[in-house]
């Protein structure tokens, strides 16, 4: 569905990624790990469009993403969840949900795909006339995660999903992705707990520097042990 092929990415001439190649497949959830500055971010930023590739090419669904632009590949079906939720904290939860569903097509099923999301995340029903701001940062996670599945995706990007947040409310955010999963999404997720991320994972590519030091399935990465805390900057 996705496929990343020695992507290189510079900000002002300093390099955060550097030939990166990443497959991924229609209803596979792969996830991102990787120290601070690694270039994880960079990564979906590139999927999503708002960083532009310098190298390399990104393909989605047969069709060149290069000269799309970020609202192109929106339609396309890629939703991104960013860095810090990013909620609009001065609209209520209805609205920010509204507001997902922007695209022409996801207008017309917008009822449709609200009551999915509102299903999904019961709490937002019952704080849907709640300003975003208010609500805690696990709710506000939620929100962000609904807003972007009110434009119906067939490719989640989610960033630090787990980022502050209290356990019971990664758990809960985490079954849900594990629940679109099986519905057919296809997931791509920067996650910190690298141990939570390879429970829900099908397969893990870890940056570091901006390169790709390993790429696997998470039973893969399970039975390096020690060689992936290597990897990971967290080596004893
Ligand atoms: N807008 C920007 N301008 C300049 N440099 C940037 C910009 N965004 C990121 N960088 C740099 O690019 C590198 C990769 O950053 P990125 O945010 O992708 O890392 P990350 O793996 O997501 O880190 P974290 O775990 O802290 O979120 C870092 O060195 C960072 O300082
Ligand atoms: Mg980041």
């Amino acid at each position: 569905m996705l496929t990343i092929a020695s992507l290189g990415v510079s900000y002002e001439g300093l390099r955060a990624l550097v030939d990166v190649s990443l497959e991924v497949g229609a209803g596979e959830f792969v996830t991102i790990v990787g120290p601070n500055g690694a270039g994880k971010t960079t990564l979906l930023k590139a999927i999503s469009g708002t960083v532009p590739s310098e190298t390399g090419r990104i393909t989605y669904l047969a069709q060149d993403l290069g000269a799309r632009r970020p609202s192109e590949r929106a339609a396309l079906g890629i939703a991104h969840v960013p860095e810090g939720r990013r909620v609009f904290p001065s609209l209520t939860v209805m609205e920010n949900l509204e507001l997902g569903a922007y695209r022409r097509a996801a207008r017309a099923s917008r009822k449709l795909a609200l009551d999915e999301v509102l299903a999904l995340f019961p709490i937002l029903r019952e704080r849907h006339r709640q300003l975003a701001g208010s609500l805690s940062g696990g709710e506000q996670q939620m929100l962000a995660i609904g807003r972007a599945l009110m434009a119906e995706p067939r490719l989640l990007l989610v960033d630090e999903l787990s980022l502050g947040l209290m356990p019971k409310m990664v758990d809960i955010c985490l079954d849900v992705l594990m629940r679109l999963k099986r519905e057919g999404l296809t997931i791509v997720l920067i996650e910190q707990n690298t141990a939570r991320a390879l429970d829900v994972a099908d397969r893990v590519c870890v940056l570091s520097s901006g390169a790709q030091v390993f790429q696997g399935t998470s039973a893969e990465a399970k039975s390096a042990g020690s060689l992936f805390a290597t990897f990971l900057g967290t080596a004893g």
